[in-house]
Parts: structure tokens; sequence; C-alpha cells
């Protein structure tokens, strides 16, 4: 019985996956101020050609440039498991896989989409890159792929991260990048929000709008987003592809994938490969799996709205909770967002994937049973995954029924470890759904049409 499941470098996959050409309706266009789709000028004050054409493009397989294979391959491709020990604590019949992406450099999925902006970036003669982070996950990541590239890296870190989380900011810097506690007084964005509370525990929207201002006012900076947007989806489908080979290795095939979404960028990443099966009429369920504190895709709305907190980007139809929704300060930082990509928030839409919400007692009990069976201390977003994953394992424990299931652990939980001691300290809370909060911002929306 094998536990690691693993590919060869020559077998690392040489294009990545465009779920939009299996899509049964086109894709809705992002809008601009005036309501009117915006084209590709509207985003080239930030972004470097070939990522706006990747954007917009139809075409099933974009080939990854030899120059981003070269670097994914100091930890690609990533290993798939078989969680035999987890399997027999929950004396579960299910068949558990994860896909082991906390072996990056950064310790996340999150370098997958960094290595490929950065070299774009650099291609177009771009000197610099400002982007947010929450977690710190993709703060590092664009950090250690901007010193890949020789890039500088400008990150604005959400301020409850920044305390919480002291060693990711170590961590940027030691690849060269400059990191800030958003919101700031360097920007209109943060010295708006500062007016109104000057303790402001930020938010990913507020930091996203904060790296937008930056490098929309500089020709030589642009921007670089860890998520959400159609392109950076495309580079994480490089998870979902490795794993579809190495489930095949041993003549498996999931009933059912479970992802963290924060902005969809790692959930997109392993679930659209299999996408494309379900589109021919194979039965897989794709779940993805979120905070009941910031349950966007559970409890939000189908409409347009802002990608960041003040208003700076095009509108995007997504589900979410208003762009001015400040979720409840839980420690999977990196599932504090609004809104969600486009492509999912669509595909949720349609029926064609599915979505739950999890409480954070769970996430982080979830999280130390998988430590104990497995070895390896997950991200408290990865968690979520495990938590859904032990949901359904434990109901086949019920049922009898030996499915196969496969999670992304999406990232490891080292720079976390303050979240994991305010669990074990009997600290952390699970937040009620804030109803009143998202009622609120729900009504700040946009019109649209
Ligand atoms: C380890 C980890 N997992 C999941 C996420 C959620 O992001 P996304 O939904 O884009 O994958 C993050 C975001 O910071 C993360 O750091």
């Amino acid at each position: 019985m094998k536990t690691k499941i693993l590919l060869k470098e020559s077998e690392m996959p040489t294009h990545w996956y465009n779920v939009i050409a299996d899509m049964p309706n086109p894709p809705t266009p992002p809008l601009g101020p005036d309501g009117n789709p915006v084209g590709p000028d509207a985003l080239a004050a930030i972004f470097p050609e070939a990522l706006i054409q990747q954007e917009m493009s139809g075409e099933r397989w974009i080939k990854i440039p030899d120059e981003v294979r070269e670097v994914l391959r100091l930890w690609r491709p990533s290993p798939l498991y078989r969680a035999h020990r987890l399997e027999k604590m929950l004396n579960t019949p299910a068949k558990i896989f994860y896909k082991n992406e906390s072996v990056s450099p950064a310790g996340s999925h999150k370098p997958n989409t960094a290595v490929a902006q950065a070299y774009y970036n650099k291609q177009a003669g771009i000197k610099k890159l400002t982007t947010e982070t929450g977690a710190g996950q993709w703060g590092c990541s664009i950090a250690l792929a901007g010193q890949m590239f020789g890039l500088e890296v400008e990150v604005f870190m959400v301020n409850i991260s920044y305390g919480q989380k002291p060693y990711r900011r170590t961590m940027m810097k030691t690849w060269g990048a400059q990191v800030h506690a958003s919101p700031t007084n360097l920007t209109e964005s943060g010295r708006s929000v500062l007016a109104k509370d000057p303790n402001s525990e930020g938010s990913l929207g507020i930091a996203i709008s904060e790296a937008v201002e930056i490098a929309a006012s500089r020709p030589d900076t642009n921007y670089a987003l860890g998520s959400v947007l159609n392109h950076v989806l495309l580079h994480q489908t490089i998870i979902g592809e490795e794993a579809k080979k190495q489930l095949a290795m041993v003549g498996e095939y999931p009933d059912m994938i479970f992802a963290p979404c924060g902005g969809g960028s790692n959930f997109g990443g392993i679930a659209f490969p299999f996408f494309a099966d379900k589109a021919a009429g194979k039965q897989i369920e794709l779940i993805a799996v979120e905070p009941t504190s910031c349950p966007t895709l559970t409890k939000g709305t189908y409409a347009y709205d802002f990608g960041d907190a003040i208003g700076l980007t095009p509108l995007m139809k997504m589900y979410t909770l208003g762009h001015d929704f400040m979720p409840p300060g839980i420690h999977a930082g990196g599932l504090r967002y609004h809104g969600d990509s486009a492509l999912i928030s669509q595909l949720y839409n349609e029926g064609l994937l599915g979505a739950v919400a999890v409480p954070q007692i769970e996430t982080f009990e979830a999280g130390v049973l998988f430590a104990k069976s497995e070895g390896i201390v997950p991200a408290p977003e990865s968690t979520h995954a495990i938590a859904a994953t032990i949901r359904e394992a434990k109901r086949c424990a019920e049922t009898g029924e030996a499915k196969t299931l496969l999670f992304n652990l999406s990232g490891h939980g080292h720079f976390d470890m303050t979240s994991y001691d305010r669990y074990f300290a009997g600290e952390l809370e699970d937040y009620d759904y804030p109803e009143e909060a998202i009622k609120e911002s729900l009504a700040h929306l946009p019109k649209v049409g």
C-alpha cells in the first residue's frame, strides 16, 4: 500500500488548463465604472499584456514557459499522499488522499502563480511588484518569485496578520521584500480607512486597494494578485493536473474533492482539471470549504461588486458579502475575503460546484487530528478542507461507503503556532454568522445597469 505517490520532474505538466473552454456559458465580463465591459486597456495600468491575454483567453491549454517550469521544479511535482493513518484513526472505509502543496519554499500553493506572474512582469520590463497579503503566504510567495526574477517587491500585509505572524514578515524580508502593516499612511486608500478607524485590523480588500493604488500611479510598477482572477486560477491548475496523473498511477479517481476557498485559487487549481471530466459527464463532487464567519458562497449574494474594499478594481460578478464587509479576525487569514473568483462563482451559481462552511473550532480540531495522524501541521486555511473531508469520512463510516476523497493541503502551519496556541488555551471563538454586518455591507453594493 503506497503512502506517497510521486511524479518524476519530467512528468510535470507542460500546459495550464483553462476551465473557460469547458464552461457551459461564457464567463461574465468585468465591468468598468460606467457599467460597460472593461477591455484589456483598463487592466494595462497594473498588469502585463501576457497576463491580460490569459485573463481573457478561452483556449483550453496554455503553455507554461520553460523559465517558469525551471523554477517550479524546485519543489514540483508535489507529492500526493494516501492518508492511511488518518483513515485508521477515523475508522472509515473511505480512501483519503491529499495533495501536499505545503512543500513549496513559501509553504503553500501560492508560489505556483507567483513565479508565473513575476516571469511575465519581468518579460514586460517591469521593475517592481506591489501586492497584498493576508496570512502572509502570498506575500512570501511573491517575495520569493520577485527574488527569482530580479524584481523589487512591496507587500501590504493585513494588520491583524502582521501582528499574529512576525516571522512571515521576516521571511518576506529574507527574500528581499519591503513589508507594511495595512492600512498604512502611504496611500489615499489606507488613510481613508485609518481616518474612520485608527485601530483597524485591516482586511484583504483594504490591502488590495493600497497595493493597486501604488501600482496604478507608477509606470515601472505593476500589481500582482494572489487569487480571484482567471489567470491566477489558471496557473494553479498544475495542482489538479498532477493529482489526476498521480491518482491514475494507483488506479483511483475521486468521488469528492475538497479545498479551502478564500478567493478560490487553490480550490480552482485542484478542482478545474477534474471539472473537465465532469463537463464530459463524469460523476464527481467539487466542494469549496469556507469559514462560517466569512461565508461568501454559502451565504453571499451573486452580484457585481468591487474586488477591493475601496472600489478601485473593475466590478466582477461574484458571490460577495459586500466589498466593505469586515470579516471577524479568524485565524485563517487567507479566507477573510468578501468575494470569490468570478469563474467559481458562476459555476457554483449554475449548480456545478458545491460549497460548505465550517466553524473555526472544528477546523482546529481537524488540524490537530491531521497532525497527530499524518504528521504535518496544516495551515489554518487548509484545516477547513481537512474538517470537511473528516465530516465526509465519518459519514462513510456510518453508511459503509468506500468513497475516494481528495483534499488539497494548501499549506503548512509552521508560522501559525500562535493560532494553535490560542486553540490549545481554549481562547478561540466560533463567530456567529455575522448577519447584520453582511446585510449592512450588501446594502452598499454598486448599482449596475
Ligand atoms: C495556505 C492557504 N490556503 C488557502 C488560501 C486561500 O486562498 P485561495 O482561495 O486563493 O486558495 C490561502 C490564502 O492566503 C492560504 O495561504
